[in-house]
């Protein structure tokens, strides 16, 4: 894999196969150094010319967790304020030597034209209404971890699908898994066309919850809308937002999750987002081993060099080391240390 851009690059088989290195990439997470070399040498920068927390937050502590060295690029304080376009500032970056760009950007396809400008690999961190690979990859983790495997599951993605790149990368992705999906909007809230997707419509939630094994809420994204989509934020969430009534009617251990970040009162009530099924911080947990294996796999070794198991990793603690070893890690150690 040179670029992620979008979910349907993926087949079925590249999911899973990135869900596996996900696995190994939580391990690494879960060790009391929680760091492997493999990206050594490795640069990623991060360009976000869109807003961001959780993204480039993982991004930054994945690139770090394998060893490679980080920049942030901060459009607010950059050359871009001054009219730099983005293909000079591509330009500029590259010419500093870096292996992969992770993009964020409120139009579409500016992932897709910034990796025909560069022989860096890109990662789409979000571009406009379009695509969000990471984030399926993210919450397809998530629902593997819970019930082994997507196959045969019911998903309910509800609320502002039509502005929404996490939706449609999670249609996609989850889909391909094995999953059924239900979108449950007001049609306003949902995209002119439906084409190509393997989905079914609603817009009554209260007659899917019983049914659904993961109830996926996204945010009502107002940013996004130049125009009267509902009639109020209030009736909104009468018909669309999950509260604690609507919660209760969820079968044994159906799942609730969001992307972030949460609108509390709207989409969601604030204290249902704190029940043990909504799996909200996890999702941003495996955020981060996600972007570990995706990194891994567009600029890593190959797969033969996954970090070793758990009962090799025990070695990757301070003492009863050999020497080599004590050398590799404490230098990683100390490169975080300075690059944080
Ligand atoms: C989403 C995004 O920015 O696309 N957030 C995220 O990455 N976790 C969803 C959103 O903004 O609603």
């Amino acid at each position: 894999m040179k670029h992620l851009l979008s979910v349907d690059q993926l087949s079925r088989g590249e999911l899973e196969e990135i869900l596996e290195v996900t696995d190994a990439m939580v391990e690494v997470s879960n060790r009391s150094i929680p760091k492997a070399p493999a990206l050594r040498g490795r640069t990623v920068v991060s360009l976000f010319y869109e807003d961001s927390t959780r993204t480039r937050l993982s991004f930054d502590s994945a690139a770090k967790r394998l060893s490679a060295d980080t920049m942030s690029f901060a459009v607010s304080s950059s050359s871009v304020n001054k009219g730099e376009s983005i293909r000079d500032t591509v330009e500029t970056i590259e010419a500093m030597g870096m292996d992969a760009i992770v993009v964020r950007h409120r139009s579409s396809g500016v992932p897709a034209q910034i990796a025909r400008w560069t022989d860096a690999s890109v990662v789409n961190a979000g571009d406009g209404w379009h695509q969000h690979p990471t984030q399926a990859l993210l919450d397809a983790y998530t629902i593997r971890s819970r019930f082994g495997s997507l196959d045969g599951r019911v998903v309910a993605i509800v609320g502002d699908i039509r502005h929404s790149r996490v939706a449609r990368s999670n249609i996609e992705a989850f889909t391909r898994l094995g999953a059924r999906v239900v979108l449950v909007a007001p049609p306003t809230l949902l995209p002119s066309t439906l084409v190509p997707w393997d989905v079914e419509v609603t817009e009554d939630l209260d007659s899917v919850l019983g049914h659904v094994d993961v109830c996926y809420l996204l945010r009502m994204q107002r940013e996004r809308m130049n125009e009267a989509l509902i009639p109020s934020l209030r009736e909104y969430t009468a018909r669309f937002g999950l509260d604690a009534a609507r919660a209760d009617r969820l079968g044994d251990g159906a799942l609730i999750m969001h992307p972030g970040p949460m609108n509390r009162g709207v989409e969601i009530a604030g204290d249902v987002a704190e029940r043990p099924n909504a799996v909200v911080t996890e999702q941003v947990a495996n955020g981060v081993a996600v972007r570990m294996a995706v990194l891994f796999l567009i600029l890593g070794p190959g797969r033969h060099a996954l970090p070793p198991t758990p009962a090799a990793a025990v070695s990757a603690g301070p003492p009863d080391r050999d020497a080599s070893q004590s050398d590799t890690h404490e230098s990683d150690t100390h490169e975080s240390e300075v690059g944080a």
